[in-house]
């Protein structure tokens, strides 16, 4: 993250509107900023309504904004311009003991506050920092192609030089489908001449094992103090393949051997990056835990699909991660959101929200729906088959966990054409594939 002190670039000016009722706070305001020559005050307005119509013709980079005002309030204001000029990132004010005000004012879309009187250090550093924090974002809206070149294209080890793409599975949510979807994604991405490997880095409770009836002595702990030296013939010696012919890189098979992969919290995406090169797909099922684990392996993630329920508790915290996303600089098409277990509208109620809302508090659209259907999923799991193994693929769940598969193929891969360019040059696939999930973003 950026240090508040060099935050921009040399000689960038950051454009500064304010909004304030009592116009002696703001004149305050504006004479601290004139102090410093990377602030701009493009423009100084009484009301939240006059607020939100200088935001949009001005376009600032931020915008200070009291809380308190008569006609609209500063939390209204907030709401409107944070959804109507994306680029502008708005910091609070207010007097303190207003906590309940400010919860209300970062679920608006404000991005830091400030407690008034407010010191001329604190108003500097706050600015530059939630400007910075903010350029990642504001950039996907001016120039979304320069982010995305952004992404890492970093060579890897690889002796057969496949395409090597790592799909992360994840939900912040236990029990939602995450090895349901990660086990049903990576069967259906098979396909003649394309390598598949499923690895379980749910390292305390996987259940990729329970799902596909796979029992194995062979897990990634046996590869844990060998990671320096893995080549393709050790890794080979360890991993499982199914009936259906999927490979399966095993977690630790009793949740007191997680310890040992733990102790190097790196270690499931070193392997990863190590073997790559002789997979065309990498799909990680990954426990809900938030940790060093998971991060590390949504930093080498080519996509990570986010499983969400239509749930309040589930939806809040999909928000947390895709926010945490947006800060780490994710370009927004690193990441597919699906909904699982969607009820059919004859078993709706009204505790489970509706689809337009969660989009739009997700800031993203939900790509894939897959509707709950016990039977078939209990029924694919006693035999130990991955649900999309059936013949009839017409059918839900198993047309849009297939679906799924599709989608994600096509933006990785692009066509045949393209798969075959990976395979001779991976750095010009980077470029493609970067073109291609724009184009394809908003399908
Ligand atoms: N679309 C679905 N319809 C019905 N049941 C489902 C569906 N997806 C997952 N399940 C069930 O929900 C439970 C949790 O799924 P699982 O994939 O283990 O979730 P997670 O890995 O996120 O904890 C399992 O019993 C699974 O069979
Ligand atoms: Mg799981």
């Amino acid at each position: 993250m950026n240090k508040p002190g060099n935050p921009q670039r040399e000689g960038e000016v950051i454009t500064i509107l304010l909004v304030d009722d009592i116009p002696e706070t703001r004149e305050n305001i504006k004479k601290l900023l004139a102090f410093e020559q990377d602030f701009k005050v493009v423009g100084s307005v009484g009301t939240g309504r006059d607020g939100v119509n200088m935001a949009k013709e001005l376009r600032p980079n931020i915008v200070i904004m009291d809380i308190n005002m008569p006609d609209m309030d500063g939390i209204q204001a907030t709401s409107l311009i944070t959804e109507a000029v994306p680029t502008a990132a708005v910091i609070m004010m207010s007097v303190q003991n207003d906590s309940d005000y400010l919860r209300r004012a970062m679920l608006a879309g404000a991005r830091n506050f400030l407690t008034k009187p407010i010191s001329p250090d604190e108003l500097y550093n706050t600015i530059r920092m939630v400007h910075a924090q903010h350029q990642l974002v504001a950039q996907r809206y001016i120039d979304a192609p320069a982010i995305d070149e952004l992404r890492s294209a970093a060579p890897k080890f690889d002796s057969e030089n496949r395409a090597g793409h790592v799909i992360v599975v994840y939900s912040p949510q236990g029990g939602v489908g995450c090895t349901t979807i990660a086990t049903n994604l990576a069967s259906a991405l098979m396909r003649e001449g394309i390598r598949v490997l499923l690895v379980d880095a749910d390292l305390q409770f996987g259940d990729v094992g329970v799902l596909l009836n796979i029992q194995s002595q062979s897990t990634m702990v046996d590869l844990a103090d060998k990671i320096d030296d893995l080549d393709t013939e050790l890794f080979d010696s360890i991993i499982f393949t199914h009936d259906s012919g999927l490979k399966v890189l095993m977690g630790p098979s009793r949740p007191e051997y997680a310890e040992v992969m733990q102790s190097n919290p790196k270690a499931v995406a070193q392997i990863i990056e190590k073997i790559q090169g002789n997979y065309d797909y990498i799909v990680v099922d990954t426990s809900h835990h938030l940790d060093e684990t998971v991060l590390s392996l949504f930093d080498i993630a080519s996509k990570i699909v986010m499983v969400a329920m239509p749930t309040l508790a589930c939806v809040k915290n999909v928000r947390f991660v895709l926010d945490l996303f947006d800060q780490m600089g994710y370009p927004p098409d690193k990441t597919t959101l699906i909904l699982n277990r969607v009820l059919d509208d004859r078993n709706k109620t009204r505790f489970l929200i509706q689809n337009e809302k969660i989009e739009r508090f997700l800031r993203r659209p939900i790509e894939i729906q897959v509707p709950s259907d016990d039977l078939t999923v209990l029924a694919a799991m006693s035999k130990g088959v991955p649900i999309v193994a059936q013949r009839d693929r017409s059918r839900s769940p198993i047309r849009e966990l297939v679906g799924l598969a599709e989608l994600l193929h096509k933006r990785l891969m692009g066509s045949e054409e393209a798969a075959t360019d990976a395979q001779s040059d991976r750095s010009k696939m980077q470029q493609r594939k970067t073109g291609l999930g724009l184009r394809l973003g908003k399908a």
